[in-house]
């Protein structure tokens, strides 16, 4: 039977060449599904193997945060400019436009208010939403060592159950009580915990001593969270240190939104992780888009 072809072009079936069969440039990532690997190839800049994320979920336990009284003034003229966002639903529905054309990251867990016991959370959002929402992924707080922290590590094992199930992607935040010591030991424990349990990506934060033990013990992409607002230069370093140790990004917020010049501070942010610009050169960067402005 002949083939159903009139091109007079002869065919090229490259039967010298073996077909190529694609990696995957994100740690750990490669066993993982194709629509799975997808959504984290938008979020993750396949060139650098970075992300930049912009956190603005801070509401979702504190109420109206320093820089985020008004999200539609604050945030929404910088977000174009992160490579993700990492929002409440809630949130993203009621001001975020639909056009921004950047993947999202979703809130999933909360219950606590900062007025209570915070480790006291569930998981606060059907996984069917988050596919309405066209979430790239959803994250979720673990509070190892907390009061709660059996419910915790359980409510993040259902959400990759429900995450697999669609191909979304999870990442584990590892939140610290109050009275807990923040060091690489605590942070190795919590960040490999959540990865062993099936967490995609973890959240945590920057130690001075012995981050690079936390990325190399943990087998999943991490990006540092940046915690309480520092000066500009201090900010640009824990970044610029977190990358060179082996974090594969950040998901920054108060020292982005509540920085003299957030716009300026995110293309400064965008080069220490993007293009391992040092520190000194990221902070003159922030200072002449500055004054620009
Ligand atoms: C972590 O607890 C929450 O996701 C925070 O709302 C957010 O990550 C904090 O970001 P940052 O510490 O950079 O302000």
């Amino acid at each position: 039977m002949p083939e159903v072809d009139v091109n007079k072009r002869g065919k090229n079936y490259y039967t010298d060449i073996p077909q190529e069969t694609p990696g995957f440039f994100l740690k750990g990532s490669g066993n993982l599904d194709w629509g799975m690997k997808h959504r984290l190839a938008q979020v993750f800049n396949p060139v650098s193997g970075r992300t930049v994320m912009l956190a603005f979920d801070h509401g979702y336990f504190q109420g109206p945060t320093t820089g985020l009284e008004r999200i539609d003034q604050t945030i929404v003229p910088i977000a174009p400019k992160c490579d993700a966002l990492f929002c409440t639903r809630g949130i993203l529905r009621s001001l975020v436009p639909a056009d921004i054309q950047r993947p999202v990251f979703l809130r999933a867990s909360g219950g606590p208010s900062i007025l209570k016991e915070l480790s006291d959370e569930q998981i606060a959002m059907d996984i069917e939403d988050a596919i309405r929402l066209n979430a790239s992924g959803i994250g979720i707080q673990v509070f190892i060592g907390g009061e709660y922290e059996t419910r915790s590590v359980h409510n993040m094992t259902r959400l990759v159950d429900m995450g697999m199930r669609y191909g979304i992607p999870v990442m584990a935040v590892t939140a610290v009580g109050k009275e807990m010591v923040r060091d690489a030991q605590y942070f190795r424990l919590a960040c490999r915990m959540c990865a062993e349990l099936g967490a995609q990506v973890i959240k945590t934060y920057f130690v001075p001593e012995g981050f690079e033990t936390i990325t190399s013990s943990c087998p999943v992409p991490i990006v540092m969270a940046g915690g309480k607002k520092l000066p500009e230069l201090e900010a640009l370093t824990m970044a610029y240190h977190a990358v060179q140790q082996g974090a594969s990004g950040v998901d920054m917020g108060r020292n982005i939104f509540q920085s003299d010049a957030p716009i300026a501070m995110m293309e400064a942010v965008n080069k220490v992780i993007h293009e391992d610009m040092r520190p000194r050169d990221a902070l003159d960067l922030f200072n002449t888009l500055k004054n620009e402005k």
